[in-house]
């Protein structure tokens, strides 16, 4: 007992000693190893010429929590991207710091430091947890939320079937476009053309991703599909807003069901699609025959993976319904307010002579272009966009009190842009950059002026490895839409004078839509 009693009170001050020597040799480890690494990165950084950029002054700069506050009330003011080009102005440079929710990140409008990032060293970059988090309960794995190896075999599979049919298929454009004229009023009442424009899209969409169409502009019986679709998307982009926090939003009964319905309905078409697969793969592919284009079945021929299919036919359908709305809602939101614009576009759109638009006479309206070309510079329908470094690297600018040294980025960190204000620069766009003048893109048989042919400080599809595979098809939808309205209807009237406002979900839009009404053309 005695003996007993001796060893234990000897041995426990034992096991203490050696937790302790172990958690101060681990702690030391841990502290040789980081200042070894901040040594390493500050000579790395030297070697490059970095230098740190200038700081956005917050009163707090742990969790950052005015900036915070502040982008939540601007958000609610619909003016985020107004005064994200503000603190840009503010700054007097194109690359600073910020703290956002406890993390230190850069905000730029450097081509130079976009190129980097999205061309030459691109691999370096990806897309961060926040969208892989929050996106993937309703979009699975694919092209839109994966990185790396898992993204390029996505890429490799899709780009081949957008290179195919970039032309888009104007037949079935014409269907629609035709269900769009109709659901127009023609007696001079009020319409937004942007709920019609939403469900252009979404037909247009499924018939060519699916191989059969919603047909909500005819058919109300199709509504469930497009509204779980776009409640869910709505939610996703709540959740990804909150970034690595978004865990703490966890889906709600009403995002299961969206979820559910969603799934639900695109895995009747793949079923469908595999069941004829065997059939597929001894025809050509359909890109190569006349007649219809078909998504799905494409990619049966390439993978049994119903999970798969799905997935990719998601991403897609995120990527390209709301985008080419919006284009179409904020165009014709000009239209409705600028009577030159419309007159100029009804001028060169009469050179048809009422005749249906071929893909190469869509090419030949070069106002039509700048017209888009310009919408998508003041109001890019994809305003900003974020990197995370998955190494420490180096942008070529940003670094110094002027910005124009080297910055050091290091693994791990975000790098956010902001299309919206790169498209407002005045050392690239001209003194006039945040006027709406579609003849910039037009060389001016006058003056001899040439127009602008941008090169990285224009960005609405992005650039380099991950640049918007649907940028055809988008431009071909919204200009043939555009022209088949044109052809019928002659005369356009605002009936809505609020100024254009951002309306800012996973992309932006006129916050007001597009609310006119419409002159038929007569005969
Ligand atoms: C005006 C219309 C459109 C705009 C402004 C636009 C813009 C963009 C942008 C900025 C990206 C890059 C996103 C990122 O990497 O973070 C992107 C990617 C993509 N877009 Fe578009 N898009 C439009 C229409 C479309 C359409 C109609 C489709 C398909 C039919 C489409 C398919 C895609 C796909 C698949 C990607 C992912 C590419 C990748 O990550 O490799 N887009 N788009
Ligand atoms: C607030 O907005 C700025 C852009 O103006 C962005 O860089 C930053 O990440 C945002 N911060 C938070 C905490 O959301
Ligand atoms: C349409 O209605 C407005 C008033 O709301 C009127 O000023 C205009 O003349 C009408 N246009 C046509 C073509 O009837
Ligand atoms: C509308 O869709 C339903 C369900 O698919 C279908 O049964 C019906 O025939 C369609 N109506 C029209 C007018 O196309
Ligand atoms: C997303 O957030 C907005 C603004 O806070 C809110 O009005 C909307 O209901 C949310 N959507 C979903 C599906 O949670
Ligand atoms: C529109 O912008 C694209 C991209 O910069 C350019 O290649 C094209 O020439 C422009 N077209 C017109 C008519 O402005």
């Amino acid at each position: 007992m005695e003996t007993g009693k001796t060893t234990k009170t000897v041995q426990v001050p034992h096991l203490y000693r050696l937790v302790l020597v172990l958690i101060t040799l681990v702690v030391v480890a841990q502290l040789v190893q980081r200042i070894r690494l901040s040594r390493k990165r500050t000579a790395y950084a030297r070697a490059a010429g970095a230098l740190p950029a200038k700081v956005y002054p917050q009163r707090e700069r742990i969790l950052g929590w005015d900036l915070f506050k502040e982008n939540i009330t601007s958000l609610k003011a619909h003016t985020f991207l107004a005064d994200q080009y503000g603190r840009f102005q503010r700054m007097g440079v194109n690359t600073f710091e910020v703290t956002a929710l406890g993390r230190t990140i850069h905000t730029t409008i450097e081509p130079e430091n976009l190129k980097t990032i999205q061309a030459v060293d691109f691999k370096k970059w990806g897309l961060g947890e926040r969208r892989k988090i929050a996106f993937r309960p309703l979009l699975g794995h694919g092209i839109f939320t994966e990185d790396g190896a898992p993204w390029a075999h996505s890429r490799e599979m899709l780009r081949p079937n957008f290179a195919r049919t970039q032309i888009g298929d104007l037949p079935t454009f014409e269907k629609h476009v035709q269900h769009l004229v109709a659901a127009v009023p023609h007696d001079n009442s009020t319409v937004d053309l942007s709920e019609l424009f939403f469900r252009l899209t979404m037909d247009s969409a499924t018939e060519f991703l699916f191989g059969e169409s919603t047909e909500s502009l005819t058919n109300n019986s199709h509504e469930g599909f497009a509204e779980s679709f776009t409640r869910g998307q709505d939610f996703i982009a709540n959740a990804s807003r909150w970034g690595a926090w978004a865990k703490l939003f966890p889906a709600n009964k009403q995002f299961k069901h969206d979820q559910k319905f969603v799934h639900d309905f695109v895995d009747y078409y793949v079923e469908k699609g595999l069941a004829k697969r065997d059939q597929l793969l001894k025809e050509k592919s359909n890109a190569e025959k006349p007649g219809r284009y078909v998504f799905i079945d494409e990619l049966v021929r390439q993978t049994t993976d119903p999970i798969a299919i799905r997935s990719e036919l998601l991403n897609i359908l995120l990527a390209g319904r709301d985008t080419t709305a919006s284009l179409l809602t904020n165009v014709w939101h000009i239209l409705s307010t600028r009577p030159d614009i419309w007159s100029r576009l009804q001028t060169e759109i009469a050179t048809l002579d009422g005749e249906i638009p071929t893909f190469e006479g869509l090419k030949n309206l070069k106002y039509l272009k700048a017209l888009l070309n310009e919408s998508l510079r003041l109001h890019p329908v994809v305003p900003g966009n974020a990197r995370e470094a998955y190494e420490d690297t180096v942008l070529p600018v940003g670094g110094g009190p002027d910005g124009r040294a080297p910055l050091f980025i290091k693994k791990g960190s975000s790098v956010g842009w902001s299309v919206y204000t790169m498209h407002r620069r005045k050392d690239y766009f001209g003194e006039d950059a945040e006027e709406f003048k579609p003849e910039r893109w037009l060389d001016d048989p006058e003056t001899g002026k040439k127009g602008l042919r941008p090169g990285w400080e224009y960005l609405p599809f992005n650039g380099g490895a991950r640049i918007c595979l649907g940028q055809q098809f988008a431009l071909t939808e919204a200009s043939y839409t555009t022209v088949r309205l044109c052809q019928a209807f002659g005369g356009i009237e605002s009936r809505d004078s609020r100024p254009w406002t951002e309306g800012l979900t996973l992309t932006c839009v006129n916050l007001h839509g597009a609310r006119v009404a419409l002159t038929p053309v007569e005969g």
